[in-house]
């Protein structure tokens, strides 16, 4: 008994030299295992008790019980206290200023179709052009007949696009109200509904509802059944249309020119060969100069050293179309355009992949790189 008395003592008193001088939180925890854990010294003594002669067990018992007690309690208070100077130390290192701005986000921007559309829109408007919309599904009568394009045209070939299922007869319910006052094919319209293939068919829309005079840009997303590199199954167009008495060519030349000089910013030569187009005729696209090489570079990826950009086409409207328009093509005549906006986006802002428009990552715009 007295041998456990000296253990005792000796235990207590080397755990309180220990504790005493224990820096951290972690060398406290090293030292209690090495007292009160599994094989800690305390734990081993009590283990011992059993080899005592029976009488003396209750007391030894007790004794490193309330040894045990003694030792953990002071184990708590020496970790409360060691834990508040680490906190406190670790406050006056890693504190966090709350005044500081954010980090913040890149900031957003317009996409550079709906940019180029806003700014052509804007140069129209300039020269007395309104704004107006058509729907993007459409009916195969306004897309198509009504611009002079029944069923049997060729011309459709290279327009095909997603046809809705409601309509299945070519001819089903086309209506009186939808039919232009004696245009030719109209008896024969459809109501079968689409994805247009072009913002022509607004042209349509528009003469119906304002009349003539008129002029007028529609932009907006048109659909093709077209998936490769360079064409998109869906894009964006911007069409303009004019309407008056007397309308000459020269009109839609000068028009033509001073939109593009005014979205490139600057001077460009520009020419304008003939075309077909069923809507229009004459027919003719306009190719403006090479925006990139200027012409000079014979092995230029964006004109392929042509020197020049086809850009729009046009036309003189077709006398078909104006009355299909409900406008009598005997006192009025006029002229319409057509051109793709991912394209001129594309030559304005020198992205070199029509897919980079469509996909949902902005790194190839912040960056001004391959993505
Ligand atoms: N609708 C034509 C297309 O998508 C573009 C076009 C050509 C529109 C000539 C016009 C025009 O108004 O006169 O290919």
């Amino acid at each position: 008994m007295s041998d456990l008395k000296t253990q005792v003592e000796e235990v207590r008193g080397s755990f309180n030299s220990a504790i005493e001088s224990v820096p951290t939180t972690d060398a406290l925890q090293e030292l209690r295992v090495r007292y009160l854990g599994k094989k800690g010294v305390l734990t081993s003594l009590l283990k011992s008790l059993g080899g005592l002669p029976p009488e003396e067990r209750p007391l030894a018992g007790e004794t490193l019980n309330s040894l045990r007690d003694e030792l953990e309690k002071k184990f708590e208070s020496r970790k409360l206290a060691l834990l508040g100077a680490e906190n406190e130390a670790a406050e006056a290192t890693d504190w966090v200023d709350v005044t500081l701005p954010s980090r913040g986000r890149p900031w957003g921007a317009f996409h550079p179709v709906a940019q180029t559309m806003h700014e052509i829109v804007s140069i129209m408007q300039g020269l007395g052009y309104s704004v107006v919309l058509g729907p993007e599904i459409e009916e195969d009568y306004y897309n198509f007949e009504c611009l002079n394009m029944p069923s049997w045209h060729p011309a459709r070939d290279m327009q095909d696009t997603f046809y809705f299922p409601d309509f299945p007869d070519a001819d089903a319910g086309s209506g009186a109200a939808d039919t232009a006052p004696g245009a030719p094919g109209a008896e024969k319209s459809s109501k079968r509904r689409l994805l247009r293939t072009h913002t022509s068919p607004v042209e349509i829309r528009a003469m119906r509802r304002y009349g003539a005079p008129l002029r007028i840009v529609c932009p907006g997303k048109v659909y093709r059944r077209d998936n490769d590199p360079t064409h998109s199954p869906m894009f964006n167009q911007l069409e303009g249309l004019l309407v008056d008495e007397g309308v000459s060519f020269s009109v839609l030349k000068g028009s033509l020119i001073e939109l593009m000089n005014g979205f490139f910013g600057r001077e460009l030569k520009s020419r304008f060969r003939a075309s077909y187009f069923p809507f229009t005729e004459p027919s003719m696209e306009l190719d403006i100069e090479c925006v990139e090489c200027g012409g000079k570079n014979p092995n230029c990826r964006i004109c392929k050293g042509t020197g020049w950009l086809e850009v729009c086409g046009m036309g003189m409207t077709h006398p078909f179309v104006i009355r299909a328009g409900g406008i009598d093509p005997e006192k009025y005549n006029g002229f319409a355009f057509g051109m793709g906006l991912d394209r001129m986006a594309m030559l304005k802002y020198g992205i070199n992949d029509l897919r980079y428009l469509f996909n949902g990552n902005v790194s190839y715009f912040l960056s001004g790189r391959d993505a």
